[in-house]
């Protein structure tokens, strides 16, 4: 049997729903499922890398095929480290596709090896983007339904310069 590892790979500044329900469904098609934040997306990002990964394996946890991680520099380096084969993007609407479309080509180019599989999104989180929840947040509205409670709880305390309970 082949053993099938996939990395889903993002920024997750903050972990979503949307995130989440990618995770889970990846988790039932491949033997183990990588959640990779990458360190230099060469965004101004909220949330540590530290808090990232610890959000994350918080709200997987009831997953046991997943593990989180981070990784610097190139995916496909971090992917072949990991030796995987495939890697995993979540499509929310057709503007996201011209740039996975380039990511995807690119990837491929660098690694013939590698595949990206994209798993598109439910309706229910076709509107989703850490952007708009982290905007939510800042303007002290309500993020319920976007995120889990705990990711809440972060954004505030991130917001009110407290530190979260978690
Ligand atoms: O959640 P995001 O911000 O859309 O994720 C983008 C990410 C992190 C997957 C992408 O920027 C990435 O893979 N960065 C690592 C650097 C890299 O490998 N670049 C070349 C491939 S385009």
């Amino acid at each position: 049997m082949k053993l099938r590892i996939a990395v889903y790979p993002g920024s997750f500044d903050p972990f979503t729903y949307g995130h989440l329900d990618i995770i889970d469904r990846a988790a039932q098609i491949f033997d183990q499922v990588i959640v990779a934040v990458s360190v230099n997306s060469g965004k101004n990002p909220l949330f540590t890398i530290e808090e990232r990964v610890a959000m994350i394996a918080k709200e997987c946890t009831h997953l046991k095929n997943v593990e989180v991680d981070c990784f610097y520099g190139l995916l496909v380096d971090f992917a072949c480290q990991k030796k995987a084969r495939v890697i995993i993007r979540g499509l929310r609407a057709v503007s996201d596709f011209e740039y996975e479309f380039q990511m995807a080509l690119t990837n491929r180019k660098l690694n013939p090896n590698l595949d990206t599989i994209f798993l598109v999104s439910q309706p229910k989180y076709s509107f989703l983007s850490s952007s708009i929840v982290k905007e939510i947040a800042s303007l002290g509205g309500n993020v319920t339904g976007f995120v889990s409670p705990g990711v809440a709880a972060w954004l505030s305390a991130k917001f009110t310069n407290k530190k979260p309970e978690v």
